[in-house]
């Protein structure tokens, strides 16, 4: 088990370095559905890469990207979920705020999850079971109670749709709060909240490659993680998520 940590951990690290060090000159800009929605080059490149190295330490797992239109057999016994930059307009924008996301699941359920922040050099993992770490030291979720936390949340940039209510929902907890952050990466929002960092998070659609390593992380810092009606988070499919301390 420890082996095939620190493998998938070298593999985050490597793919992290190419997020790190892209040509600036040559980041290859591209359209996606919905608004606000682009991919780069390097969004391409670093899975490309991920799912070569993991298939190497896994050879007979299932693999699910965020980009190229992959699909995966659901009923393999491992299936690795990667979003290969999560926080692309943070990236494209040059603001230093992203990250890639390696999820493992293991019959189906959330076994393994590993969040690598190459600006900040922070890399964050769990194991089900285990409890959740950054770079290395035991993480837990923050005892304070929201009147005293800060909220973090995601906009759904891409579903123009759902941009009134997750508006309404943040001034709720806006004044419930002390304040509110928006980081443009949710696995890394999930992080923060498992790190004691902020209370509470939410976002009304995400995708199983933005959550599936940072859910894990969350619940195994002692959070909790569920669908914003209270419902247990899926594993492959879109979902609205919340992710807080109690
Ligand atoms: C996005 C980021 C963002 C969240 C979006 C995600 P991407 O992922 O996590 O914070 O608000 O819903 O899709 O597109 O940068 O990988
Ligand atoms: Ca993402
Ligand atoms: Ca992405």
């Amino acid at each position: 088990m420890k082996k095939l940590l620190e493998q998938i951990m070298e593999v985050a690290r490597s793919c992290g370095a190419i997020i790190r060090d892209a040509d600036r000159s040559q980041i290859g800009i591209k359209d996606k559905e919905g608004r606000a929605n682009f991919v780069t080059a390097y969004d391409c490149k670093v899975q490309a890469y991920a799912e070569k190295a993991l298939r190497q330490i896994l050879p007979d797992a299932g693999f699910l990207g965020e980009e190229e239109g992959s699909t995966v057999d659901a009923t393999k016994e491992y299936i690795f979920i990667v979003d290969p930059i999560d926080g692309t307009t943070n990236f494209i924008k040059d603001y230093h705020m992203s990250c890639i996301s390696i999820g493992l699941l293991h019959n189906g359920e959330r076994y393994l999850g590993v969040v690598y922040n190459p600006y900040l050099e922070e890399m964050f993992h769990a194991v089900k079971g285990e409890g959740a770490f950054l770079n290395g030291k035991p993480i837990h979720v923050s005892d304070e109670p929201l009147s005293n936390g800060i909220v973090l949340f995601g906009s759904s940039p891409y579903n123009a749709e759902l941009s009134k209510a997750s508006f309404e929902l943040v001034y709720e907890y806006f004044q419930k709060a002390l304040d509110i952050r928006r980081s443009g990466s949710a696995a890394l929002d999930l992080c923060a909240v498992a790190a004691g960092r902020a209370e509470l998070f939410f976002e009304l659609i995400l995708s199983p490659w933005d959550y599936a390593a940072g859910a894990l992380i969350v619940e195994e810092a002692g959070g909790i993680v569920t669908t914003v009606s209270g419902d247990p988070l899926p594993t492959l499919v879109k979902t609205s998520i919340i992710a807080k301390n109690h």
